[in-house]
């Protein structure tokens, strides 16, 4: 089953962006992981990044008519991006929102997701690590699925 991870804007950042905040883990560190966990758990995981919301939206439409699950880390559009928000509603696979830093130990401004209330669950202050356990949880309702 493919599976996807989508990542919102300046996630390609990662490795040097804040790294008191988002950890040393590279973009393409966290791409490796994904899809080797992917093969671990018998799951084709399919990693994206974009600071395009367009381009965003376009990859949830087509998860949506597939019926795929999503991991999504929708960074700064997680605050106010109704669009974004939209679309996730659209999805009839499981959706994981993962945020890499605990959102609600930071600005006030960051404490709301309006993705959150359409996600099947959130998990966020784990670091990168929490992309693994979304991965896992999902495997585990595709296989209780079957
Ligand atoms: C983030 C948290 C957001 O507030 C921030 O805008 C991000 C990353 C996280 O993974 O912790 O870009 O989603």
């Amino acid at each position: 089953m493919r599976v996807y991870v989508l990542n919102g804007p300046n996630l390609g950042r990662l490795g040097t962006r804040q790294v008191d905040v988002y950890g040393v883990t590279s973009y393409a560190d966290l791409v490796d992981m994904c899809v080797d966990v992917g093969r671990e758990l018998g799951l084709d995981v399919v990693v994206r990044q974009t600071d395009a919301e367009h381009e965003l939206l376009g990859w949830l439409h087509a998860a949506a008519d597939e019926g795929a699950p999503v991991v999504l880390n929708p960074a700064a559009w997680s605050h106010y991006s109704l669009a974004v928000r939209d679309a996730c509603a659209m999805l009839r696979g499981p959706l994981v929102e993962v945020h890499i830093s605990n959102i609600h130990a930071r600005e006030e401004f960051r404490h709301h997701s309006v993705v959150s209330a359409v996600a099947t669950g959130v998990i966020c202050g784990l670091g990168v690590d929490g992309y693994r356990l979304a991965l896992r949880h999902v495997a585990t309702r595709l296989a209780a699925a079957d």
